[in-house]
């Protein structure tokens, strides 16, 4: 007779988010610091520094200056040759862009406990965290976000993804970083819809976690909208930092639960971004899909109407444009739901806002509610703006 072998493992994750500015600067320690003590006990460390194009046109001299600061520093540490390549959304989609960061990542002679060190977008950091996750089973990787959604919300994270016919980020990994280093210099080169996306992921965790961020949110929307340096700092640290806490307090960092209350919002801004052919982004679709919930949450009583006309007001003074008429395929966004459900594991759980700073867990959607919402949120959306 053999008995049940019950196995239980407990695995501990520490890994540091600095922000800074010009990491690259000689004087600058911050990132010398957080990968010295790796560095210093590894027999012959080597670090393959990842770059996104755009974001090495648009800062002049950044690969040569990640060179020589990473060889000033650790003058034993082995730099295979830097791989600069195209990011944004098409990094992550397109089969080709996907094999090529993997090639780099495997090709680049790499151990276990050497650095793949990502300068770029979420969309960049998702595929390249992706391959450095999956070569011997996981590299340690350094995340260098150089957008406002990377900073405060997807860089910061325990996960990876890339898209797949069947999905936005249907193919991914949980894999913490083994660090994250924030340079608002990078924020400067940002386009201005892209500097605006993550406004929407601040206000999506404010509307569930922090009435006192939201409100502060609501009053500098504007300020944000224009892109006032400082407030957006503001944005970035609160931001990232809630979210943190909830990967490190909800208990289940590696949502193995049905509850994903960070993911308020997106079961329509993925679908949305997927009907859009992407040409929608992620933030934008963020702005949409909580403002979305939002309405719903009001209609079905678990938020009060001032909330969610504050969000959205809040919304549209940052600048966001509340509709997109591919929200019009409501039977098609509407299977959003069924891919979330999916996702999940089955059980469908979506988190509305239940007041400003708390949130509830619902377990169905009212399809004929919600069709009701999507058309207040076209009208809504046009008047917003303008008031
Ligand atoms: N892994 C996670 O937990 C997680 C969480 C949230 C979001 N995400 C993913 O993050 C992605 C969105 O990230 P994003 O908003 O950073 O988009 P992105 O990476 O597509 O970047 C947006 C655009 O800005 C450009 N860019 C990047 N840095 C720049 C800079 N400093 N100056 C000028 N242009 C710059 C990019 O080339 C791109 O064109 C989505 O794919 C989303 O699914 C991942
Ligand atoms: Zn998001």
């Amino acid at each position: 007779m053999y008995g049940t072998i019950q196995q239980s493992i407990d695995v501990r994750f520490i890994y540091d988010v600095v922000f800074s500015r010009d990491i690259f600067a000689g004087e600058n320690t911050a990132l010398r610091d957080v990968l010295l003590p790796a560095i210093s006990e590894h027999p012959a460390p080597a670090a393959l520094v990842m770059l996104e194009d755009k974001v090495a046109t648009l800062h002049a001299g950044l690969a040569d200056r990640a060179d020589q600061y990473l060889r000033r520093h650790f003058p034993g540490l082995r730099l295979p040759p830097m791989a600069i390549l195209p990011g944004g959304e098409k990094a992550k989609t397109d089969p080709a862009s996907i094999s090529k960061i993997l090639r780099h990542v495997a090709s680049a002679g790499l151990d276990r406990h050497s650095f793949v060190m990502a300068i770029g977008g979420g969309a960049f950091l998702d595929a390249t965290g992706y391959a450095a996750s999956l070569v011997h089973r996981g590299l340690r990787m350094v995340r260098v976000p150089t957008t406002v959604l990377a900073q405060c919300d997807g860089g910061v994270g325990v996960k990876t993804a890339i898209n797949d016919p069947a999905g936005k980020n249907f193919l991914g990994t949980f894999a913490p970083p083994y660090a994250v280093i924030n340079d608002f210099n990078f924020l400067a080169t940002l386009p201005e819809v892209e500097g605006r996306a993550g406004i929407a992921e601040a206000f999506k965790v404010a509307v569930i976690k922090d009435a006192d961020f939201f409100g502060w949110l609501c009053e500098h929307a504007k300020a944000l909208g224009a892109r006032d340096e400082q407030a957006m700092e503001q944005l970035v640290y609160r931001c990232a930092e809630l979210h943190l806490k909830h990967i490190r307090e909800s208990g289940d960092p590696f949502e193995m639960g049905t509850a994903r209350p960070l993911d308020y919002g997106h079961w329509s801004a993925h679908q949305l971004e997927r009907m859009s052919g992407y040409a929608v982004g992620h933030g934008a679709a963020v702005a949409m899909g909580i403002a979305l919930d939002a309405l719903y949450a009001a209609r079905t009583g678990t938020l009060a109407e001032t909330v969610a006309d504050q969000l959205i007001r809040g919304l549209a003074d940052s600048g966001f444009t509340l509709w997109h008429d591919a929200l019009r395929a409501t039977d098609e966004l509407l299977e959003g739901l069924e891919s979330f459900r999916e996702h999940l594991g089955g059980r469908l759980s979506i988190t509305l806002p239940a007041g400003a700073g708390r949130s509830v867990e619902v377990s169905a959607v009212d399809a004929s509610i919600m069709r009701a919402c999507i058309e207040e949120l076209s009208l809504r959306a046009c008047i917003a703006p303008c008031t």
